[in-house]
């Protein structure tokens, strides 16, 4: 028999492993350097290798660990009492024009100094990574001044550093144009055009930029000036659209390059089509919103799959209309609302999901080569993945080979 190679880990009886694309049978991994060096049956990887250490899975389900493309996690406060508005018949359009909604959110994140919103960032990071949530998009975009918006992104990083999530930035300084601003949008446009986005370019401070398309946030004219000056600057091109109102957002991010649009529940023929030919923009599915929100419709899940759209499926974790940091619960909501399988929900929350954020080499799935992000789990097969909800099926989680929790 040959030299047996040192590893750092062996992860061994697991009850399954999921997220690898061998179908054969396996119930342990080797990690090394913080990477998934081999997978099989624990038994034979030992004849094979010589782990530092052993962990036993004692019967628990393996998992990547999962990725949330669309995330808000950036805010001071929650927004409770809209939610006693929205059961007295209150909608989200009504309710920002009543000066809550993101405006509220814009309020409570400038009085706030950026020590204490490092500290609800990183726990808002805690309670995700709680539920198995070991790499997110995470967005700005309650701060909508110079000041605050740059504040919000080093918030991001701060916390990241702080807590081990894996955190990828994305200036939503297109959230909405702030109060301040209303009578001369432009003014506003300009600064972030010439200004922010510029200096968040500089510092590095964020990989994406994104743009909240509807009635009451931009227009498709001023959306189109802001994603075209964040392309200028090499920005990757996120776009929430098509949430309330159709205005034509979806077929504007397919036609600039970007790599996904969110929501969708009302995405035309036309906006569908758009996808399809394309080819390259994921759909963001965000299945627990419009159930946040009493919404009837549900973006056309069935439809884009079928179209071979390529999709993720997140949380949109926000105070406004996601109070959830949890994927497990957005995969059940994608399961109930948007009738996936279990394994196209786990395909969104991982694979699907590091695929959109230019990460799918190393992230998303549990084969040779890929990033030791890893879950044990309190399911029983894939088949309880989104099934269950109300309860966090979440026992260890380890980062490049590292357990953290
Ligand atoms: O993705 N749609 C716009 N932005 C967030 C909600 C933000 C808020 O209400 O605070 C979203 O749903
Ligand atoms: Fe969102």
């Amino acid at each position: 028999m040959g030299e047996r190679g040192n590893c750092e880990t062996l992860v061994h009886g697991a009850g399954g492993i999921l997220g690898q694309a061998s179908q054969a049978r396996a119930d342990a991994v080797v990690v090394d350097h913080g990477q998934v060096v081999a997978l099989g049956v624990a038994d034979e990887l030992r004849r094979e290798w010589r782990p530092r250490e052993e962990i036993d899975a004692a019967g628990l389900l393996l998992l990547p660990g999962l990725i949330d493309a669309h995330t808000h996690p950036v805010f001071a406060r929650g927004r409770a009492e809209e939610f006693d508005w929205r059961g007295q018949g209150m909608d989200y359009l009504e309710i920002a024009a009543r000066g809550g909604g993101i405006h509220a959110s814009v309020a409570a994140l400038r009085a706030c100094d950026e020590a204490e919103l490092v500290d609800k960032v990183a726990a808002h990071f805690r309670r995700m990574l709680a539920h198995g949530t070991t790499t997110c998009e995470a967005k700005s975009g309650y701060g909508l001044s110079l000041e605050d918006e740059l504040k919000s992104l080093r918030a991001i990083r701060a916390a990241a550093e702080r807590t081990g999530m894996q955190a990828h930035a994305t200036c939503l300084a297109g959230h909405m144009i702030p109060l301040e601003h209303q009578e001369r949008p432009e003014h506003y446009l300009d600064m972030v055009c010439e200004e922010l986005l510029p200096e968040v370019r500089r510092q590095d401070l964020a990989r994406a930029v994104d743009v909240f398309i509807e009635a009451g946030a931009l227009d498709l004219a001023q959306a189109r000036r802001y994603l075209e000056r964040g392309r200028e600057l090499g920005f990757a091109l996120r776009v929430h659209a098509d949430q309330f109102h159709d205005l034509g957002g979806t077929e504007l991010a397919v036609q600039l390059g970007a790599e996904s649009v969110d929501h969708l529940e009302v995405l035309s023929d036309a906006g569908l089509e758009a996808l399809a030919l394309g080819g390259r923009t994921y759909a963001g599915l965000l299945p627990a919103v419009p159930h946040f929100l009493r919404q009837k419709t549900d973006a056309p899940a069935r439809r884009l799959l079928q179209a071979g759209v390529p999709y993720f499926i997140a949380t949109d974790f926000n105070p406004g209309s996601c109070y959830t940091p949890s994927l497990f619960e957005a995969a059940h909501f994608a399961r109930v609302r948007l009738c996936l399988s279990a394994a196209e929900a786990l395909h969104g929350v991982t694979a699907g999901a590091a695929g959109s954020l230019g990460l799918g080499a190393h992230k998303g799935r549990l084969e040779p080569g890929y990033d030791a992000d890893f879950l044990l789990c309190d399911l029983a097969d894939v088949h309880h993945f989104g099934y269950g909800f109300g309860d966090n099926p979440v026992r260890q989680v380890f980062v490049g080979g590292q357990r953290i929790r």
